[in-house]
Order: structure tokens, then sequence, then C-alpha cells
């Protein structure tokens, strides 16, 4: 056979997997087996992973195959991490699932605590075996991996998969993100035409838009003002600046019809009157008259109450079917935190929302002063166990042969390496080390 024709058809072969999602990682834990899913997101099985233990869960309603296993760790006083490789000073979402599926048989059901490298990440508590719990962040990589770290807990602990999503160019950018992790609160696709999320695909950075009319564990739309519609337009909306919201969620929003748009988010969960931002899209999908406007103010509970940030979304666009995105940074939220959408005397349309997404700030700690140097010491042992336990040598759990004093940012005062194999001489890394007292 021709040699170029094999190429060709080894081409036909090759293409369609490697036009991989650039900057993707799905890891099915507990997996054992490479696969495509349904929307065409590549996963790959956690089976280089050395710590706990691979079981398949007694799922039968749900088909999406990586919950059909969990890797799952004792009950114990150290922590489990994964570290996963990144581009220093890109940005990623980070995303852990945890479907119990009633793996173990067990009906007291996990409760434990989710760190990101050194930082508080969540709690993951499981109630019952067969809605997926799901966590995310928005994560500045300042170094070239993230460790996500199951923590010490008196219940098994379990977990079902890990996600990344690399983002482009500012996507996400913010003056804060050196300081603290953006936590994932609410991600809503307003006036969606079905309870489904909007997602990759349609997504290319594979964001969940929930819908509004399907339940969320995290937020509950109450107080809806009435007059409320659900617009929906087929036409392009342009969406190529700022967060790249997916044009399927800005092709759909609701509109205050009878003058006002409101709702009031109930942020069940997520109890927190502190550092938070918000993302709001809009963009203008209805077919106005040239005579018509549509304006309105709008009322944020971070703002002074009585102050209306005024709105014209085709002005602040530069024009129909493009997306305006204001957004909130370091604001406070309540438990309820309403937004007022009211139109103003002179406009002829009532307000219209798109999309709105909060996240709130998780405090970086930024762990011991000695991770590079233990970061160095133990690439030296990638085949060894103990070198592999990944995460922050000391914060908020340290390794299990080593000791730290209580510092902030903790410094190593011990190392127990006898019978680890060390043979020649003392790694040069340890020298750096400079409060090691023992060995
Ligand atoms: C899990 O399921 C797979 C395929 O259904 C099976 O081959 C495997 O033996 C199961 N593993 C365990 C630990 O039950
Ligand atoms: C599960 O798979 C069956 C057959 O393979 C299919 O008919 C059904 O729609 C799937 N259900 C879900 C929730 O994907
Ligand atoms: C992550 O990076 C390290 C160091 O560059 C490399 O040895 C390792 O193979 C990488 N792991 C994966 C899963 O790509
Ligand atoms: C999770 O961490 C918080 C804060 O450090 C702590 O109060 C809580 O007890 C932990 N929960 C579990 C289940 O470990
Ligand atoms: C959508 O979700 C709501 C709230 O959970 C539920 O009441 C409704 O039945 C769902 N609709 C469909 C079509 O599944
Ligand atoms: C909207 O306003 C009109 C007239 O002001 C009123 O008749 C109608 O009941 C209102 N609709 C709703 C849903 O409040
Ligand atoms: C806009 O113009 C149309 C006809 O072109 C007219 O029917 C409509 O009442 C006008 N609307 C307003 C708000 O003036
Ligand atoms: C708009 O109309 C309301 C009620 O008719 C009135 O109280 C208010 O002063 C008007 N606002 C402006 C800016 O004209
Ligand atoms: C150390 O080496 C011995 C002999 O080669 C082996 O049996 C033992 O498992 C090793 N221990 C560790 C912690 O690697
Ligand atoms: C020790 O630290 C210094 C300065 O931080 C660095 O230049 C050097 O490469 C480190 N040595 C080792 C062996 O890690």
């Amino acid at each position: 056979m021709d040699i170029s024709f094999l190429l060709v058809i080894l081409q036909g072969f090759l293409l369609p997997l490697l036009k991989a999602q650039p900057g993707f990682l799905n890891l099915d834990c507990g997996g054992t087996i490479a696969y495509a899913d349904d929307i065409g997101l590549r996963w790959i099985p956690d089976s280089n992973y050395l710590f706990g233990k691979r079981t398949n869960t007694s799922l039968t309603s749900n088909n999406e195959t990586q919950y059909k296993t969990v890797r799952y760790f004792p009950a114990d006083d150290r922590k489990y991490c994964y570290n996963l490789n990144v581009t220093t000073g890109l940005r990623y979402l980070v995303r852990a699932t945890f479907l119990h599926g009633n793996f173990d048989r067990n009906s007291v059901y996990p409760k434990f605590n989710l760190s990101l490298g050194a930082t508080y990440w969540d709690t993951i508590t499981i109630t019952d075996v067969t809605t997926p719990v799901t966590t995310e962040m928005v994560v500045l990589a300042q170094s070239p991996f993230l460790s996500v770290c199951l923590l010490a807990s008196s219940s098994v602990r379990f977990i079902s998969t890990i996600e990344l999503r690399q983002f482009i160019g500012s996507m996400y950018y913010s003056e804060f993100e050196r300081q603290y992790l953006m936590f994932m609160v609410a991600r809503i696709n307003f006036g969606a035409l079905s309870n489904a999320s909007v997602r990759y695909p349609d997504d290319p950075f594979d964001r969940i838009w929930e819908s509004d009319s399907s339940r969320s564990a995290n937020y509950q739309l109450v107080d809806v003002s009435p007059g409320t519609q659900k617009v929906a337009t087929t036409k392009p909306v342009y969406v190529s600046w700022d967060e790249e919201p997916p044009m399927k969620v800005m092709q759909t929003a609701v509109v205050g019809n009878n003058g006002t748009l409101s709702y009031t988010i109930y942020l069940a969960n997520n109890n927190f009157q502190r550092h938070a931002s918000a993302y709001l899209y809009f963009a203008e999908i209805e077919d106005l008259n040239p005579n018509e406007t549509r304006q309105f103010g709008a009322r944020f509970p971070w703002g002074p109450t009585h102050l209306e940030v005024p709105v014209n979304v085709m002005e602040n666009a530069g024009g129909k079917y493009r997306l305006y995105e204001p957004v909130f940074f370091d604001i406070s939220l309540p438990l309820l935190t309403p937004l007022k959408f009211r139109q103003t005397n002179d406009s002829s349309r009532g307000p219209i929302l798109n999309a709105f997404e909060i996240f709130k700030y998780n405090l970086i700690n930024f762990g011991s002063l000695d991770s590079t140097a233990m970061d160095s010491l133990v690439s030296i042992y990638p085949q060894k166990e103990w070198a592999q336990e990944g995460g922050d040598p000391c914060s908020p759990i340290p390794w299990t042969w080593v000791q730290c004093n209580s510092d902030s940012q903790p410094r190593i005062i011990s190392l127990k390496l006898s019978g680890k194999n060390l043979t020649g001489n003392i790694p040069q890394q340890l020298t750096n080390i400079s409060g090691l007292v023992e060995l």
C-alpha cells in the first residue's frame, strides 16, 4: 500500500482524537479505562494514583460512566491529594464531583473537607446516594501544579471526578486573584428553554450554566416579580469578549414586562457576609422598533440602596445581539441577595437579564515556606509512595513523614526519612530547609 494513502487513513482516525479540548483534564476517579462520553469529553482513569482503593458504585439509573466508579480512602488523620499539572500564570476552572452511589453500602454518609493545596476549598456533605455533589473554583495557577486534597476525616472519604478547564486571555482576571481563590456559588442561565444545564460543547470552556427553572443545591431564586417572561432568539449573539459566556446562554433571557424584574437569590449553603464578586450578563435579544428603548435602573445589595445604576444594554454593548457584562468585585452578599431592575419612565421596554454568576473569595493559604524545597526533594523519587503524598508538606495537614512548626507559614522541623531507602548523599534540597532539626 502507498504510504501516503496510509497516512491519509491514519489522519482520518487520529484527527478526531487530536482535535481534543485544549486545557481540559477529565479524571475518572476509580475508573479503569479511557473513553469519550456522550458530550464528547475524553475521560482518563486515575489508575496511576497510588492511594486509596477503586470500587464500583451500585448505580442503575445514572448512565454517566464517570459515576460508576469512585476512589475511596479510609477514615484517618492524613490527607490524600491529587497533583494536577498546570501552566503557571494561567487561570483554571477546577471542579470536583462526588456521587456516592452506595459504593460502601454504609448508611452513614461521608462528610469531609476539601482543600486546593493548603487553601480551604469546601466541605463535602453527602446526604443521599444518587445526587452528585459538585464543587468548583476559578484559580490563577501560581505554581506548576494544583493539588486537590481530601482532608482528614472520621468518615470514609471518596471522590468521583476531577476536572480542569483552562481559560484564555484575561477571562476571570481580578486584582484579587493572587490572594483569593474564587469559589463558584451560582451560575445561572436566565430564560433557559428547559431544565437542562448548558455546558460543553455549547460552552467551549465547559462551565455549567444552570437553568433558572431547575432546582439548584447551592441557591434558590425566590420573590420573582410578576410579569417576568422568558424570551429567546435563534439569531447569533456576539459574545467573544470579557468572560465569553456561551452564545446559547445569551440567546435566552428574562424580561420584566410589567416594568420591574427582580429576584431574591437565597444562598442556601453559602451564608456569607464577605468578599464576593458578581458577573452580570446582558444582551438585547428582542427586535425593538427604531422608536423603542430599553432602559432600566439596577439596584444591588452591595451598592447604596437608594442608588440605581443606569443600564441601557444596547448602548452599553454597542448594538443589539451583543454582550454587555458589568462585573462587581469585592462586594459583600447577604444570605438573601436581592437583584432589582426597574424600567425608567422614558423606556418602552422592561428590564432584561441573560445570565448571572457569583463567586466568593477563599483567602489563599500559601502553606509552608519549605514547600519549594520539598517539592524539589520529592521529585527525585517519582516511584516512591511517600514522595507522592501531594499538596503542601505542612498545611492544612502535614505529610505523614513530616513535622512542622505552627507558624502561619510553617517551617519543617523534622523529617522521618528512615526506612525510605534513601541511598547515597543527603539530597541537596535538604540544605535549604533551614528549620530542620531532626532527620
Ligand atoms: C466493576 O465493574 C466492572 C465492569 O462492570 C467489573 O469488570 C469489575 O470487576 C467491577 N469491580 C469491582 C471491584 O467490583
Ligand atoms: C441511559 O441509557 C439508555 C440506553 O443506553 C438510554 O435509553 C437512556 O436515555 C440513558 N439515560 C440517560 C439519563 O442518559
Ligand atoms: C506532570 O509534570 C511532571 C513534571 O514535569 C511530569 O513528570 C509528569 O509526567 C506530569 N504528569 C502528567 C500526568 O502529565
Ligand atoms: C472542615 O473545616 C472546618 C474549618 O477548618 C472545620 O471547622 C470543620 O470541622 C471541618 N469539617 C470536617 C468534616 O472535617
Ligand atoms: C424542572 O425543575 C423543576 C424544579 O425542580 C421541576 O418542578 C419541574 O418538574 C422540572 N421540569 C421538567 C420538565 O423536568
Ligand atoms: C401587569 O400590568 C398590567 C397593567 O398594569 C396588569 O393588568 C397585569 O395584571 C400585570 N401583570 C402581572 C403579571 O402582574
Ligand atoms: C413605535 O412605532 C410604531 C410604528 O412604527 C408604533 O406602532 C408604536 O406605537 C411606536 N411605539 C412607541 C413607544 O412610540
Ligand atoms: C417616573 O415616574 C414616577 C411615577 O409616575 C415618578 O414618581 C418619578 O418621579 C418619575 N421619574 C422620573 C425620573 O421622571
Ligand atoms: C526498601 O528496600 C527494600 C529492599 O529493596 C524493600 O523491601 C522495601 O520495601 C523498601 N522500602 C521502601 C519504603 O521503599
Ligand atoms: C536553595 O535555595 C536557593 C535560594 O532560594 C536556590 O537558589 C537554590 O537553587 C536552592 N537549592 C536547592 C538544592 O534547592
